[in-house]
């Protein structure tokens, strides 16, 4: 996965309390999913975290089957910053059609996001997203992880994705 112009233009300094993440992570064991009813599942993936001088940080997530190797999930898109205090925004597109966007609040090397606005095509698979919650959090041992929970129209809040990276060359 190319992740053009990182580190090739200065830094926009409105991104410094997320410079942690800037870059290229990839799994370094199988994330865990697993949802209500459907089968646990394996899965590998690859994060590319660029910025090219202005206040916001381009994203594009790619899972694969930790088996197959079958590419499975994306994820692309923007994060922005509220001037001035730790308030975060990521605005998410992904390729089953579900669109959001994620709120929360950065301390230290942490990320805490709540969904504020789902949407998706008319005619998108059920059950519908309700509500999504997401950390990152860059480890002491220098890992970055990933955690996802999820509720649909049919299951309550419960965690979706479980997954560690680490930086790729
Ligand atoms: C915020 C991100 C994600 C959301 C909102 C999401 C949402 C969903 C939903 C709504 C379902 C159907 C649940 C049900 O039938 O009760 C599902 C299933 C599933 N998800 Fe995710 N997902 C996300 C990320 C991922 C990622 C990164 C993977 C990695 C491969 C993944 C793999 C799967 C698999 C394998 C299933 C079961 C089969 C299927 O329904 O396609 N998901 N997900």
């Amino acid at each position: 996965m190319s992740c053009p112009f990182h580190q090739t233009a200065e830094l926009n300094p409105a991104l410094q309390s997320l410079d942690w993440l800037l870059g290229k992570w990839q799994s370094d064991e199988p994330g865990e999913g697993s949802f209500s009813n459907i089968p646990h599942f394996r899965y590998t993936e690859a994060l590319c975290f660029s910025q090219v001088g202005q206040p916001v940080i381009n994203f594009m997530f790619n899972a694969c089957d930790a088996d197959t190797k079958k590419p499975m999930h994306k994820e692309c898109g923007f994060i922005r910053l509220q001037p001035g205090t730790n308030r975060v925004a990521f605005i998410i597109a992904q390729n089953s059609g579900l669109v959001e966007i994620e709120e929360g609040e950065i301390t230290g090397q942490q990320v805490n996001l709540q969904s504020q606005a789902l949407a998706r095509p008319s005619f998108a698979k059920e059950p519908h997203v309700k509500e999504v919650t997401r950390v990152f959090q860059l480890r002491p041992d220098g890992k970055l992880e990933q955690t996802v929970s999820m509720a649909t129209e049919t299951q309550p809040l419960m965690q979706h994705l479980h997954i560690t990276y680490q930086r790729a060359p």
